[in-house]
């Protein structure tokens, strides 16, 4: 008897290919008919449709990663009486409606499948939130009403159309494209956790702060409720066509790199492992694949985004690029947080260290203007450029932080999760401010500390020593007050 498994591989109604594994050896090969059409991709620009048959651990591992990950595998895994290293399996449960244009179908599945189906499943989104606080997690909501978990990362979250004049979400049941993304707060083990219930409005804070300073980040939303917060993010890989869904291709930088979740880090967050892909193998990347000769600025920015606020989960499988139709370009910035809030805590639940080594260096507060120096030299672009970067963000964000705090209280309601908000801008302009002192004092912008670009008025050496380089403590301030 065969010990063959097959899955295929669909994007809209074609077919992209199979997978055959035998004893842990994975092969894709393309259909015949998706190397023909004009509407094909590559899976990935390692994984070429100008060859027919790819294997090995590119094709392994760029499945791997269309799964979830941790916990939330181990609990599918049990739910589904199944192995929770059985990419098949897992895959067969999880694979209809995965990030970008791919569908993953048994070959059972794939007989009965129905193109086109509109079947929804409709709640209230107060409902959902309610269903989530009663079944514990989003995980296991989804499941209690017999709908399959799709997408991958650590975190508890659902795939899901947002209908918000309706105040509606639905889950398309047989394969349907979903439009958004929806994480719900975490929920604290103890006191010293507390802060990480605030876990869904970190998400929102800094990623509406994000889309004032990078050059593009999907929309956010916010729901409120006495149950659970939901943080809600427009997908970006789905294009709404009158009534119709158009899902777009992206993957991943561990996909690009054809290694397995686990690596995603080249640092984590306890600074306990070290992995080999790290900011020069993505520039490389970025520059030889990306079609948007902007991309490669972008990506500087983004670093020095995360850097400032302390979104210290930068990982491999937080950047990903997206079909143009004739190539790649990088996808939106996305799962933005500032994990440095959740140590303003009683405890330390994480080291402090970046998910990039920066000249040899990742905990924070190590990080210094020669690490930048040593990192631009590196990578051989002009030696000042982080500093410069980190300059004109500081300023940036120091600008925009009062206004993402008047945004965002039209927006929120709750008298805890306005604290909240304000508690996380503060940290986070507190954070720029530390880091954009100690990497610029000792450069050429130290003079600028003297005068207030904002206002030039002089300032005075205590006010200065205390402001974000550049930019007096008037704006600073209104946030911290
Ligand atoms: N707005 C978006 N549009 C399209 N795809 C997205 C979007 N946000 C995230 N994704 C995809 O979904 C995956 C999981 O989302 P996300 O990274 O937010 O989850 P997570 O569980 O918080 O991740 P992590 O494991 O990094 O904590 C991402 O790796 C990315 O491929
Ligand atoms: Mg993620």
């Amino acid at each position: 008897m065969s010990n063959e498994r097959k899955l295929i591989i669909t994007s809209g109604e074609k077919i992209v290919g199979d997978i055959i594994e035998k004893d842990g050896d994975f092969t894709f090969k393309y259909d015949d008919s998706w190397i023909g059409s004009k509407e094909s991709f590559d899976m990935s620009p390692k994984i070429k449709k100008t060859l027919k048959i790819h294997s090995g651990n590119q094709i392994k591992n760029f499945l791997e990663n269309l799964l979830p990950e941790g916990t939330i595998r181990k609990r599918i895994a049990e739910n589904n009486k199944t192995d929770d290293k059985d990419i098949i399996k897992l895959l067969e449960i999880t694979g209809r409606d995965a990030a970008g244009a791919l569908q993953v179908y048994s070959e059972e599945d794939f007989k009965n499948l129905k193109y086109k189906s509109s079947e929804v499943h409709t709640i209230s989104i107060d409902e959902l939130a309610t269903g989530i606080k009663r079944e514990g997690s989003a995980l296991n909501y989804i499941t209690s009403v017999g709908l399959k978990p799709s997408l991958s990362g650590a975190q508890d979250k659902i795939a899901c159309r947002y209908d918000k004049a309706n105040k509606t979400i639905s889950f398309p049941t047989n394969g349907g494209a979903t439009t958004h993304i929806l994480k719900p707060n975490s929920v604290a083990r103890d006191t010293h956790h507390k802060l990480l219930e605030l876990s869904a409005l970190n998400e929102l804070v800094s990623m509406r702060l994000a889309k004032k300073i990078l050059s593009n980040v999907p929309s956010t939303c916010f729901y409120e409720s006495t149950e659970r917060d939901l943080f809600i993010v427009e997908r970006y890989d789905r294009m709404v066509e009158k009534t119709d869904i158009k899902r777009i291709h992206q993957f991943d930088f561990c996909q690009y790199f054809g290694i397995g979740s686990a690596d995603k880090y080249e640092v984590s967050n306890s600074g306990g492992s070290i992995g080999s892909y790290g900011i020069k193998k993505l520039l490389e990347a970025i520059r030889d694949k990306s079609e948007e000769s902007l991309d490669v600025d972008s990506f500087l920015d983004w670093i020095i985004y995360n850097y400032l606020i302390e979104n210290t989960d930068s990982h491999l499988k937080n950047i990903s690029m997206i079909s143009t139709g004739s190539g790649f370009k990088l996808a939106p910035y996305y799962d933005m947080t500032s994990v440095g809030f959740y140590r303003d805590g009683a405890i330390f639940l994480f080291d402090n260290h970046f998910a990039f080594l920066i000249g040899g260096v990742s905990k924070m507060n190590d990080i210094g203007d020669h690490h930048w120096t040593l990192l631009a030299k590196d990578l051989g672009l002009a030696q000042g450029i982080f500093l410069e970067k980190i300059k004109n963000m500081s300023i940036k964000i120091s600008r925009d932080l009062p206004e993402v705090y008047n945004e965002l209280k039209k927006e929120i309601t709750n008298a805890k999760n306005l604290k909240g908000t304000e508690k996380i801008l503060k940290y986070i302009g507190t954070s720029v401010k530390e880091k954009s002192y100690r990497c610029l004092i000792n450069t050429k912008y130290k003079n600028i500390r003297e005068k207030c670009l904002e206002c030039d008025k002089a300032l005075s050496t205590k006010t200065a020593s205390k402001s974000v380089l550049g930019i007096g403590p008037e704006c600073l301030m209104k946030i911290e007050k």
